[in-house]
């Protein structure tokens, strides 16, 4: 049985129906059940960057929009609105749930060695499963994305547009340059647990500092910043899409999955999709656009004809566009180091199924039920010294409590005696490698649009990925055995893992067992059609996120990022399609 029970879940949901039923009566209306032939513009996916960009598209009221999305409506459920939800939306019909390929060089302590990666399946995608922690990433990344040929993408250029999405609900922070009131995005903290104290305690004594990670310093401390509004998930169909669903031109349809993008003389023309076992084929008079996500927006393509010619060759699909679609898969992956407590407060059990959390709920928006609990996150150069001009190479995050879900299925190869003392309560500090040099793929598996793509992120696969890995597992070493932490009784003990017992317990070689068997991804995906210099032939779609050589064909998600940001990963997606917008608009 998971941290929340079927009993918990069952009550969750039964109460939680009468108080978001407001939600649903919120504008069905711009739900169809008939599809026109032609729009101006077809979005292809509903999740993080496809709910905005058609939120905002639809600003034009002389314009047309049809969002196609595969998954259900976020309405549906009220679960998929509450934080804790994200303890048991995995494997559920809002998750793909797709599993990658055994890896060679990682996931060594995972069944089958293969990694999980959930994906959303419902409007507002990958932003209704996430762990909501808002986070823009270096100001470095961008500078960079522009360095490599990303012209109008470095941070100067995109800050604006993450200021037009906030709503800063942090009352320290309204008046800061770097943050904005009256977005659609409500971001704000949901601290629940004594925990927070002693996790920016211990960073101090060593020396870091607390700061705002999305304003003047990335690197040091902080109290996380959240995408919540009042007690709720801003899930971006939740509140970039709802707010509009009323106007004329906008059309919504979900359950409803593109199969490929009708091309003609290398111009995009339309798309075919199947919904409720019929095949439609719909046009579009100014642009088809993909915000599939970085698994869907690459498959689409390739399915069309646009991807690496042996590839597709190889699967008798006629080519239309050689381009490297679904290389450069690129994804964060985490060390969990959990550790018991000797103070009252975490994430367990017994304190989210009791009757004063839901209580506190449904009264004023706190609680148990109101956060992830990661509560707190650092961003790290692993070489400390002043005057970075680089981004950082660690996250350390820490998550109050020990949630036994198969998300952290590491747990399972800690031995039950020493499980025991975790069930109390206890919390997870981790470790997370902010820029892999590893490179991995995503392949179609068959010509059938309904076979799962062959994942291959290739974790680990270069040796540097593991140095730095074993640089920032020193750091959290340090920062767990601060006298602040010593004083709530943690510990290291449950690294002692007896799949690695032949190393020296906590030497370099006995961390790399550790990655090499525990490590697992913190979900970011990005990266597989790459945007920059059109003359580069490793990008897949030029700054303005056209795919090269097809006309009338953007690619706006997760996908087009050159490299991933030094953070999550939904921000940085809302601001590419807040961008977007405004280039496909010409404003
Ligand atoms: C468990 C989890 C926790 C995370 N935690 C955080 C976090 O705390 N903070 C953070 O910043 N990031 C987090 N992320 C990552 C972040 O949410 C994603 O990077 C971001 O949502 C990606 O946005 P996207 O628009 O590229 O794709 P998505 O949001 O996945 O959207 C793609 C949409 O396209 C639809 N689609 C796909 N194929 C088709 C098709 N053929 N036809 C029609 N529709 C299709 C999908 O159903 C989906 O709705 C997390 C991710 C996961 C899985
Ligand atoms: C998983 O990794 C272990 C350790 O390297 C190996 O012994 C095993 O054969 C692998 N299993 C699969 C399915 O690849
Ligand atoms: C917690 O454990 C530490 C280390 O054993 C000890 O010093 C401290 O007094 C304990 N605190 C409580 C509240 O029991």
């Amino acid at each position: 049985m998971g941290l929340l029970s079927h009993f918990t879940l069952g009550l969750v949901v039964a109460v939680l129906v009468a108080y978001f039923m407001s939600i649903k009566k919120n504008g069905g209306s711009s739900v169809v059940s008939d599809i026109k032939k032609k729009y101006d513009y077809i979005i292809v996916g509903g999740g993080s960057a496809g709910a905005v960009l058609a939120s905002r598209l639809s600003e034009k009221d002389d314009v047309t929009v049809l969002l196609l999305e595969a998954g259900g409506e976020e309405t549906d459920k009220p679960i998929y609105h509450v934080p804790t939800g994200c303890y048991i939306l995995q494997k559920t019909e809002a998750d793909w749930g797709y599993y990658t390929e055994p890896q060679k060089f990682s996931h060594f302590g995972v069944k089958g060695n293969r990694s999980y990666w959930p994906r959303g399946k419902v409007l507002g995608g990958t932003s209704i499963l996430n762990f909501m922690v808002y986070n823009r990433g270096s100001r470095y990344d961008y500078d960079n994305w522009a360095s490599q040929g990303c012209t109008g993408w470095a941070y100067d250029d995109v800050l604006s547009y993450f200021l037009k999405s906030e709503d800063i609900l942090i009352p320290t922070l309204k008046d800061s340059k770097f943050h904005n009131t009256g977005g659609y995005l409500g971001v704000s903290h949901a601290r629940v647990t004594p925990f927070v104290d002693y996790y920016l305690k211990a960073a101090e004594e060593l020396g870091f500092k607390i700061v705002d990670y999305n304003g003047e310093d990335f690197e040091g401390f902080a109290e996380t910043q959240f995408t919540i509004r009042n007690g709720e998930r801003s899930s971006t169909s939740r509140s970039f899409l709802r707010p509009v669903m009323h106007r004329q031109n906008l059309h919504v349809s979900p359950h409803s999955i593109v199969v490929k993008v009708i091309i003609e003389k290398q111009v995009a023309i339309g798309v075919e999709m199947i919904r409720g076992g019929r095949k439609y084929q719909i046009y579009a008079s100014k642009e088809v656009i993909l915000s599939a996500g970085a698994i869907g927006s690459p498959q689409i393509l390739m399915l069309s004809g646009i991807g690496p010619k042996s590839h597709l060759d190889e699967l008798g699909i006629p080519v239309i566009a050689d381009l490297p679609v679904g290389e450069n898969l690129q994804d964060h992956l985490m060390l969990g180091i959990p550790t018991g407590v000797n103070i009252t407060g975490s994430f367990t059990e017994k304190a989210v199924s009791s009757w004063w959390t839901y209580v506190q709920y449904f009264l004023f928006g706190t609680g148990y039920l109101s956060s992830s609990f990661l509560e707190v996150v650092a961003h790290v150069h692993t070489e400390r010294c002043e005057g970075y001009t680089t981004a950082p190479d660690i996250q350390l995050f820490f998550v109050s409590g020990v949630p036994k879900t198969h998300t952290i299925e590491i747990i399972d190869n800690i031995k039950n005696e020493k499980r025991a003392k975790l069930d109390e309560g206890g919390f997870f500090g981790f470790v997370g490698l902010l820029h892999p040099k590893s490179r991995g793929t995503i392949r179609l598996r068959s010509r059938d649009p309904f076979d799962p793509p062959i994942i291959d992120p290739n974790y680990l696969s270069e040796e540097d990925d593991v140095k730095t890995f074993i640089r920032g597992f020193s750091v959290m070493e340090k920062y767990l055995t601060t006298k602040t932490m010593q004083k709530i009784g943690v510990t290291l003990d449950l690294l002692n893992f007896e799949l690695c017992g032949r190393h020296e317990f906590l030497s370099d070689v006995y961390v790399e067992c550790l990655v090499r068997h525990n490590a697992v991804t913190i979900y970011h995906p990005t990266s597989t059609c790459k945007m920059g210099s059109p003359d580069d032939p490793s990008t897949v779609v030029d700054p303005q996120l056209r795919v090269k050589g097809i006309g009338k064909l953007r690619v706006v998600d997760a996908s087009v990022m050159p490299d991933v940001t030094s953070g999550n990963t939904n921000a940085p997606t809302i601001m590419i399609a807040e961008k977007a917008a405004d280039m496909i608009l010409e404003r």
